[in-house]
């Protein structure tokens, strides 16, 4: 039995986190389905990925603590390792990937939310990484995705030191979602928006992704250099010459090929 449900429909793909007696905590079965679900994607037919959680309540309310709580020394570093390998996948995946939040987003709820490209939430979404309160500290990303997220130190400082969790209107202030919808049209939303970006030329909308997520880690000036090199492959793609066609002889019925 898996924990994890992929549905395909139109180029986009939607991962569902089902565990819900559980509010969808990541324990390592949950993981290891994330994972291989992940793994399964095919990049060239699928252009979108969202990941939600299963029910109204939760998103992921963490990593399981049930299995967290005997852990030692070397576990909770292979626990973390195995966590952080999996939401880099999820980061580095050439696609986007749109975190749809419908509810509880605390620990590595939140940390898997922040490995996706954009978050969008419900509005009664909430959001934190209350581990110091556990005892412990973020541990599949969270020390670092936060304040590069947010762009705020001292906020994602607080948050981490204090656990304290906020809501969407706060989470939507502080940027660390996009947009706040009704539950009930979070999910539409989302395929709005996935269906936007899936109409565009695939190829640079991967090029776009590698110079982001690649530049951000680097210097500026060696940034620069790698976003010369993804805009530069574009013009080796027959989608450039359509998308630039379509515009300049002011046809609207543009035809990417994925090529
Ligand atoms: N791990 C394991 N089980 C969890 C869980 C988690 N993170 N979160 C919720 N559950 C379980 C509860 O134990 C409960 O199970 P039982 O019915 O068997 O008792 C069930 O889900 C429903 O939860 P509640 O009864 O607590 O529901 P609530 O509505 O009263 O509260 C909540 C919801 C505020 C989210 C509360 O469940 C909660 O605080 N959960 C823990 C949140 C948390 O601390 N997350 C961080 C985990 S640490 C982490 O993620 C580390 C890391 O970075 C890798």
């Amino acid at each position: 039995m898996s924990f994890v449900k992929l549905e395909i429909c139109d180029e986009i793909a939607v991962i569902t986190i089902d565990r819900q007696k559980a509010l969808n905590a990541l324990n390592k079965q949950v993981l290891n389905n994330l994972e291989n679900v992940f793994k399964s994607i095919d990049v060239n037919q699928v252009r979108v990925v969202i990941l939600t959680g299963a029910g109204k309540k939760a998103f992921v309310a963490g990593a399981d603590i049930s299995e967290m709580h005997k852990m030692n020394f070397m576990e909770g570093k292979e626990f973390s390792k195995y966590g952080n390998g999996i939401f880099r996948r999820i980061e580095l995946l050439s696609i986007p990937v749109i975190a749809a939040v419908n509810g509880f987003a605390l620990g590595g709820g939140n940390e898997l939310a922040m490995s996706c490209d954009i978050r969008i939430c419900s509005e009664n979404a909430l959001f934190g990484q209350p581990e110091t309160c556990l005892g412990i500290i973020p541990g599949f990303g969270g020390t670092q995705r936060l304040s590069r997220v947010i762009g705020s130190l001292s906020k994602a400082k607080e948050l981490i030191y204090t656990g304290k969790t906020i809501g969407a209107q706060e989470a939507l202030r502080i940027g660390l979602v996009s947009a706040v919808y009704k539950q009930e049209d979070l999910l539409e939303r989302a395929l709005e928006m996935a269906r936007n970006i899936a109409d565009n030329a695939p190829i640079a909308v991967k090029h776009a992704k590698y110079a982001i997520n690649y530049g951000r880690e680097m210097f500026m000036k060696d940034a620069l250099d790698i976003e010369a090199i993804e805009f530069a492959q574009c013009f080796e793609t027959a989608d450039q010459v359509e998308g630039m066609d379509a515009f300049l002889t002011k046809r609207t019925d543009r035809n990417f090929m994925n090529k």
